[in-house]
């Protein structure tokens, strides 16, 4: 058969011996046959040297003139991507010839016979090539997953999930599926909803986390449950978030935080070992309050220090006014110490000061030290010298080095001054990415505040227990409630979360009564599982690690759409099935649905 003036054949029954990745100079004299992707094609004279790839790896293969001239000239047609069958034998390259940066350097195949499979048109971007623009990567996103970089991350993907399942297995858990098409759970973000053509004006939920289900699995007896799991949330999407997504999740009974933590310590060295990163447990542990506190963040990056220092008593009854009311209305006053920063410039003073703004903060001040010990100043004017000089060394710093105070609530301080370290932390090359630092972050706040709706909201869920100490002031005072939730950290990173759950009906009641649920709301949306509570609960608990971002960091990616075979845009689109897309007003009519016109939609936020 000829398309475009090439002849195609099929594989008739040829079979392929080799992958071609695999070949080392103990092949030699092998008769082989090998198929995949043209990468290049080279022409020296009688010869045509074709480097073959597949999953596994590249081959050169020679095709010489005289010895094999239909071969030839079939080779001398072949561009990038056409797909191939190669018959020949395994020889050793000559020593000059030799490639040491290909596995397979050492020898080449000597091609007898080449059957062309299937041409390809030019790709729109060089396949691998790190210039290639990401939308142009995931429209043509089968060309881009035959690269060497995402055929390696799918590995390692592959190669994590199947580690944690082989030990979460040999820890007696049993996987069991949950429902996809389900009743809202509450994780706090928006849910995906399906409409339902049977019961008309009825819809589903796709699961935000199976959180419910794991639960009653407890009640059902299964002691010991994990999923490798796709998780569904309609929220405002960045490099580790999609609206689609993977969680191992894990649930036991008869458990407090501990066994948790052991389990998880466990799986962590197991997974991340393969993939030559050191896990070893028991991991550092450190409460919400100390990482907010010392880090101004509830996932610190302890890689570096760079700690916040508390100044506020330096302007307590201070005649600064502006930090003097803050302190006095119950604020704070903080600062970093950026060793060794005390020459940045004013763009780079200007830049963090508009970084801290987007945080909340009102604006940022800055002491600068020179290396001789010359001090400027943003509060030169309103403190004088000697008080700069004390705030200075309060921070911790000294000659050299840059300090940057924020002022403000407790909350808007810790979450601008823990990006501002991240960034000057960044900038000053204190990352050492061959570290890893996991971290347990506890103690979790039960409830935030809600200022918009002016009510109480789970920090974690609503199924969250109380710490035992805490539980008599749920009611008297429930913003100072913690909770038996836990995070694991790394590298400032939420790999995962988790909590023990209240597994007693009163407790429950109370925690819902709490977030502004009325008994009979409760009841509408979650009453089968209240109803479970009283037949008979363990107390149990669990976690859900998020495992594209975990991958993601084991492959030394910076966003979770590059260990994601075919991920969505941070706009929630899919640029190559193009969805999400119109559905014909046939499936509308059977499902019910009337659009409104676009124009007259409004956001309910809004
Ligand atoms: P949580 O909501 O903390 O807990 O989620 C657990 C972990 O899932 C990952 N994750 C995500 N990854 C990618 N894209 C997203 N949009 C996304 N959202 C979350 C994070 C996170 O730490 N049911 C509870 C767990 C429990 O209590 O057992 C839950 O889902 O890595």
């Amino acid at each position: 058969m000829s398309v475009n003036g090439k002849k195609l054949s099929n594989l008739g029954d040829l079979s392929r011996t080799h992958t071609c990745g695999e070949f080392r100079p103990e092949h030699a004299g092998t008769k082989v046959v090998v198929m995949g992707w043209v990468n290049r094609r080279r022409d020296l004279g009688p010869l045509t040297f074709i480097d073959l790839r597949d999953r596994a790896g590249m081959v050169q293969v020679v095709v010489d003139s005289e010895r094999s001239p239909e071969a030839h000239s079939l080779a001398k047609s072949l561009r990038p991507e056409f797909v191939v069958a190669v018959e020949g034998k395994i020889v050793m390259r000559d020593a000059d010839k030799m490639n040491p940066q290909m596995p397979t350097g050492k020898v080449e195949v000597i091609a007898t016979r080449i059957r062309l499979l299937s041409d390809a048109k030019t790709p729109p971007f060089e396949i691998g090539s790190e210039k290639a623009n990401e939308d142009l990567r995931l429209k043509y996103r089968y060309l881009d997953l035959r690269s060497p970089r995402m055929q390696r991350n799918l590995r390692v993907r592959h190669e994590v999930a199947f580690a944690a399942r082989k030990y979460l297995d040999r820890q007696r858990f049993l996987e069991i599926e949950t429902p996809m098409l389900i009743r809202s759970t509450p994780e706090g973000a928006r849910d995906y909803v399906v409409p339902s053509r049977v019961t008309p004006g009825s819809f589903y939920a796709l699961p935000q986390s199976p959180q419910i289900f794991k639960q009653l699995l407890m009640v059902g007896g299964y002691d010991r449950y994990f999923q490798i799991v796709r998780c569904f949330r309609d929220e405002d999407l960045r490099a580790d978030r999609q609206p689609e997504f993977t969680q191992i999740d894990i649930e036991m009974s008869f458990v407090g935080p501990n066994d948790v933590f052991a389990l998880i310590e466990g799986l962590m060295a197991e997974v991340c070992k393969p993939q030559g990163v050191e896990a070893a447990g028991p991991f550092p542990r450190m409460t919400y309050a100390e990482a907010t506190r010392r880090y101004g963040s509830d996932k610190p990056d302890t890689r570096f220090g760079m700690e916040l220092a508390d100044v506020s008593s330096l302007f307590a009854d201070s005649d600064f006014k502006v930090y003097a009311d803050i302190v006095a209305g119950g604020g704070q006053v903080k600062a970093i110490a950026a060793k060794g920063a005390g020459e940045w410039s004013r763009k780079q003073l200007d830049e963090m000061t508009a970084l801290s703004r987007t945080y909340g903060a009102g604006g940022m001040a800055w002491i600068k030290s020179s290396p001789a010990g010359d001090v400027t100043s943003s509060l030169l004017k309103a403190l004088g010298e000697d008080r700069v000089r004390a705030l200075l060394s309060e921070a911790g710093g000294a000659s050299g080095d840059l300090v940057l105070v924020v002022a403000g609530s407790a909350s808007v301080v810790a979450a601008a001054l823990g990006a501002l370290r991240l960034e000057a932390g960044r900038q000053l090359g204190l990352v050492d990415p061959k570290k890893f630092n996991f971290l347990w972050v506890t103690e979790f706040p039960m409830f935030e505040r809600d200022e918009r709706a002016n009510r109480w909201s789970a920090m974690h869920h609503p199924f969250t227990s109380p710490m035992d100490e805490d539980v008599e002031r749920l009611e008297s005072d429930p913003g100072s409630v913690r909770a038996k939730a836990y995070d694991l950290v790394l590298n400032g990173m939420e790999l995962g979360g988790g909590s023990i759950r209240i597994h007693r009906r009163d407790v429950q009641r109370m925690a819902f009564e709490l977030l502004g649920f009325s008994e009979d709301e409760a009841r509408k949306r979650f009453g089968f599982f209240l109803d479970a509570l009283e037949f008979g609960t363990p107390p149990h608990g669990g976690i859900a690690l998020g495992l594209d971002r975990l991958v993601m960091i084991l492959a030394g990616e910076q966003s979770i759409r590059d260990v994601i075979a075919f991920p969505k845009t941070t706009s929630a689109s899919d640029l190559m099935a193009e969805s999400p897309g119109p559905i014909a007003q046939e499936q509308l009519d059977e499902l019910r649905i009337v659009q409104r016109s676009l124009e007259t939609t409004t956001d309910p936020d809004d």
